[in-house]
């Protein structure tokens, strides 16, 4: 089939260039011509594993990229939206802006063309928004009917980032809702390449809130285990992961095979106990659906709680630090990562900047280590952080050491603190070493006796 992706950011490039993978012809749109000269070299403009061999492979094939919306509109049956949709800390709502004005757009383009065209919404966007925001958007600058001359459809992605295009190859369900049934069809047409997935043809209302849903339960089972990890903390003499580990093996989590092997799903990783979830999504939709409760006159005690308990958790760190050095001016500490999660160079949210700014405040003095980063971000750049490049260095004459981000590397750290003749204190916020292996240990929800 034709298609026509809007917005090359990491939803759109991703989608686009798995679809032309898997034989689709793709035409990839955005308004920044240096992103679109550069997807048309073969370069994708951010970095996701195995994104780069498939766009080259793909390109000037079943794949193009254009800054000419027009052109792509005439030349495919379905066009993706998949702009951002941030979250607005003033109006406190998610903000529809791109979406509404590329809807306007393509409506415009719409206006001339003869044929059926679908536009289907991939971005994140709250209940009612494809019904209520881009259907009459579309119709009003098409001046054509939703149903008749074009169908409206939404098909939220579920990739994680850093594992995008296998999450996009290889998915676990496909979700989409369309306005009629033609809709929904040309959507089956569209995903039939992807074959014994389950599919889940709905309104799309329902699909809307199916990414909301889903995304709220991940942050909500990390907001709890975390509530758990503190209370360990404050009874003492309970160390979370014990009783993380042993909830993890009730059979409706880990569920027992005939033959006696156990299933350890994926979700029990969201189960365990740490500083904070970040990153461009979790925060921002839990935070979405919070507002369109408030909204819809259904405050949402619960995700508000998680969102709460969240933003207090990288403190956690800071109060085990003073525990053993109340006074933190001038204390020479050493913050290991940086991004929201290994394998991503995604700072958005990290536990690490509310953590940093903390002892900045204070006069503390930091080292940084995260093995993704060569150079501090822009925006830290003018902070008193100093990036190291290696693990040795940033433990090396420092008073304690943060852990934030779970990069498999920190695994080497009992190792190398062992060489040191006056180790520093470890503050494990994953608890991801093994508190024995090192001699002045503390850890998120390792409640001391
Ligand atoms: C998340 C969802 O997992 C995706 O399904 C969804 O498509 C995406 O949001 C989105 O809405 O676009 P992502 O933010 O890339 O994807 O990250 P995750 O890998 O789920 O990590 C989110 C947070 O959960 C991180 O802060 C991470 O530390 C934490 N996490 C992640 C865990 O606690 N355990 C894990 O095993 C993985």
């Amino acid at each position: 089939m034709k298609i026509s992706v809007i917005g090359t950011g990491y939803v759109g490039l991703v989608s686009g260039i798995c679809l032309a993978e898997k034989g689709h012809q793709v035409i990839c749109v955005d308004q920044l011509s240096t992103k679109i000269d550069q997807i048309n070299q073969g370069i994708s403009p951010i970095y996701e594993r195995g994104l780069n061999e498939l766009l080259t492979k793909n390109i000037h094939r079943n794949l193009s990229a254009t800054t000419d919306l027009n052109a792509a509109i005439q030349h495919s049956d379905i066009s993706l939206i998949a702009v951002g949709t941030p979250f607005n800390e003033e109006t406190q709502a998610i903000d529809l802006q791109y979406i509404e004005a590329v809807s306007q757009a393509i409506g415009g383009c719409l206006r001339h063309k003869s044929s059926y065209h679908l536009v289907v919404v991939k971005s994140t966007v709250v209940p009612g928004t494809t019904d209520e925001v881009v259907l009459p958007a579309l119709e009003q600058s098409s001046g054509k009917q939703a149903g008749q001359d074009f169908g409206v459809g939404m098909n939220p992605e579920f990739l994680r980032e850093g594992n995008a295009v296998e999450d996009f190859m290889s998915p676990d369900r496909i979700v989409f809702g369309g306005m009629d049934k033609k809709s929904t069809d040309l959507l089956f047409e569209l995903y039939s390449v992807f074959k014994g997935v389950d599919k889940i043809a709905t309104n799309n209302k329902t699909a809307e809130m199916i990414k909301y849903a889903s995304n709220s339960l991940l942050a909500t089972l990390i907001s709890f285990s975390n509530e758990i990890a503190n209370l360990c903390v404050a009874i003492g003499g309970i160390d979370v992961t014990e009783v993380t580990g042993a909830m993890h093996l009730d059979k409706r989590i880990s569920p027992i095979l005939a033959t006696g092997e156990r299933i350890t799903p994926h979700v029990t990783t969201y189960l365990e106990a740490g500083c904070g979830f970040g990153g461009s999504c979790f925060p921002k939709d839990v935070k979405a659906l919070i507002a369109y409760g408030e909204k819809a006159a259904t405050p949402m005690p619960l995700l508000d709680a998680v969102m709460t308990i969240n933003a207090q958790q990288p403190y956690q760190l800071i109060k085990l630090l003073k525990k053993h050095f109340p006074e933190l001016a001038n204390l020479k500490v050493a913050l290991l990562g940086l991004a929201f999660k290994p394998d991503t160079d995604d700072v958005r949210e990290s536990p690490t900047l509310p953590i940093a700014q903390t002892l900045i405040e204070s006069q503390a003095q930091i080292k940084l280590f995260d093995p993704i980063f060569k150079h501090l971000p822009d925006f830290l750049s003018q902070m008193n952080i100093t990036l190291c490049q290696s693990l040795e260095d940033v433990i090396t004459d420092v008073d304690a050491i943060l852990l934030i981000t779970r990069w498999p590397i920190f695994e080497q750290l009992p190792e190398l603190l062992a060489k040191l003749p006056n180790p520093p204190l470890v503050i494990d916020g994953r608890r991801m070493l093994n508190k024995n292996t090192i001699s002045r240990y503390e850890g998120i929800g390792l409640g001391k006796s």
